[in-house]
């Protein structure tokens, strides 16, 4: 059977929770493939707020088996908090699977993150502060230490023991930081961690492959999204997995074959955390307004989010990069009590027009948007369920993007609930 990717197209936060949670009711297995708790899904289920940053939002289906795949990196000690939080809300949380081969992200990830980022001062990446960098860093240079590590406390031991003397050495002598203690780590991880995980660790690219070979429905959850990609965002401001569609293959285990949808989630407008280019930004009280309607604060780290107008440019590369077959587009109810929206089209440079995503860094960083001006619907949306209940210009404003992307707009998000979307049919 196919497997779907949803994918974010911007810089995250696009409502990708929501939408998975949304497509995932069709689904036997949800797998996230790449990131860690630097995510924040929300879904809101009649009602009652859910963030999850680890577990993958199928959770929250029975009939679903929710799987942390190979390529995120997995800080137990939140992912028990986040099962505690769910266990509380009467949620099953036995179903989870875990990958053996994800990697741990380990107390002295995020002391380098946190030193890290002082560090670089004025030129931080504005991380979340996770560990994320530093465990992948760790992954690449074949030090880290992994889920199935946890099975095997001795190996679990040894290897800290190794690992951390470097690390402790460099938070020495060039943080100046306090060292960290094996045996506390060992202590939590092992004795604290490892007996409520343990029936939840295996083999995940097994079973992934029994469901696919058994017909079943596979849906591939991202994390961040296409611009934060390790590769293709605008580095050095990305987060240090893949994002795109193609981390699915690496970060589940299968190969591109098995891809026959991809699902990539946009903004009706955008949104940024943490420093980093941002062409279509809004100084401004229409900024102002979207962080405000938009409730534009991170699940996570609760950072304001820059925000800025739909970037046509961004989308193009992103149909490009993740080979998207469809556009689920969200919060559109938030541009309601704008008399006009605007859409950047193109971007220019020193007499240079640029409708695909200038190269090289510098040009992005210093292009001026080129936009087209709709007319607004001042009319509130939330309460739209069918694509007729919309006003023309909204219909206008999703038919420009649609023209200007070139991929279908398939499902259009009108408020946080699970209720709010509009099938827009193929
Ligand atoms: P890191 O992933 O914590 O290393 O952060 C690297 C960059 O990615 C920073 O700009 C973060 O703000 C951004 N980032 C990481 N995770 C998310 C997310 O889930 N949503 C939006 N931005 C994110």
């Amino acid at each position: 059977m196919p497997a779907t990717v949803v994918v974010g197209t911007q810089w995250g936060d696009e409502g990708k929770g929501k939408f998975t949670d949304l497509v995932a009711k069709e689904m036997h297995l949800v797998v996230r493939y790449q990131g860690g708790h630097n995510a924040g899904h929300t879904i809101v289920v009649d009602g009652e707020h859910f963030a999850l940053q680890l577990v993958p939002s199928g959770i929250l289906y029975d009939h679903i088996v929710p799987v942390i795949g190979n390529g995120v990196v997995v800080d137990p000690r939140v992912l028990l908090a986040e099962l505690d939080m769910l266990d509380r809300k009467g949620v099953d949380t036995s179903r989870l699977r875990i990958s053996g081969n994800a990697h741990l992200i380990l107390p002295y990830h995020q002391e380098i993150d946190k030193v890290t980022e002082r560090r670089l001062g004025k030129n931080k990446i504005g991380t979340t502060k996770r560990g994320i960098g530093p465990a992948y860093a760790d992954k690449a240079s074949r030090v880290g230490l992994r889920v199935q590590d946890l099975l095997d406390p001795k190996i679990f031991r040894e290897k800290l023991e190794v690992v951390l003397k470097e690390k402790n050495a460099i938070l020495a002598k060039v943080y100046n930081q306090l060292p960290l203690d094996p045996a506390g780590i060992a202590e939590e991880y092992l004795d604290v961690c490892r007996p409520r995980l343990e029936s939840m660790i295996g083999d995940t690219v097994g079973l992934v492959h029994d469901a696919l070979d058994a017909g079943q429905h596979v849906l591939l959850e991202g994390a961040q999204a296409t611009f934060l990609d390790l590769d293709h965002g605008t580095y050095p401001y990305v987060t240090s997995s893949n994002p795109v569609a193609g981390g699915a293959c690496v970060g589940a285990g299968i190969g591109p074959r098995y891809i026959d949808r991809v699902i990539g989630i946009a903004k009706a407008y955008v949104t940024r955390v943490g420093a980093g280019p941002f062409p279509t930004e809004l100084h401004d009280e229409t900024g102002d307004l979207l962080v405000d309607r938009g409730g534009e604060f991170g699940t996570n780290t609760g950072r304001r989010r820059r925000t800025g107008w739909f970037d046509a440019v961004m989308l193009r590369h992103a149909v490009r990069l993740n080979s998207l077959s469809e556009v689920a587009l969200t919060k559109l109810d938030v541009l309601d009590t704008l008399d006009t929206v605007k859409v950047c089209v193109a971007y220019e440079l020193e007499g240079e027009r640029y409708r695909h995503l200038p190269y090289h860094q510098s040009v992005m960083h210093h292009v001026t948007p080129v936009y087209e001006e709709l007319p607004g619907w001042k009319r509130d949306l939330s309460s739209a369920t069918e694509r007729t209940h919309l006003p023309k210009p909204a219909l206008a404003y999703i038919a420009f993007l649609e023209e200007q992307i070139g991929v279908p707009i398939r499902l259009v998000g009108v408020g946080p609930g699970r209720e709010q979307f509009l099938h827009f049919a193929a």
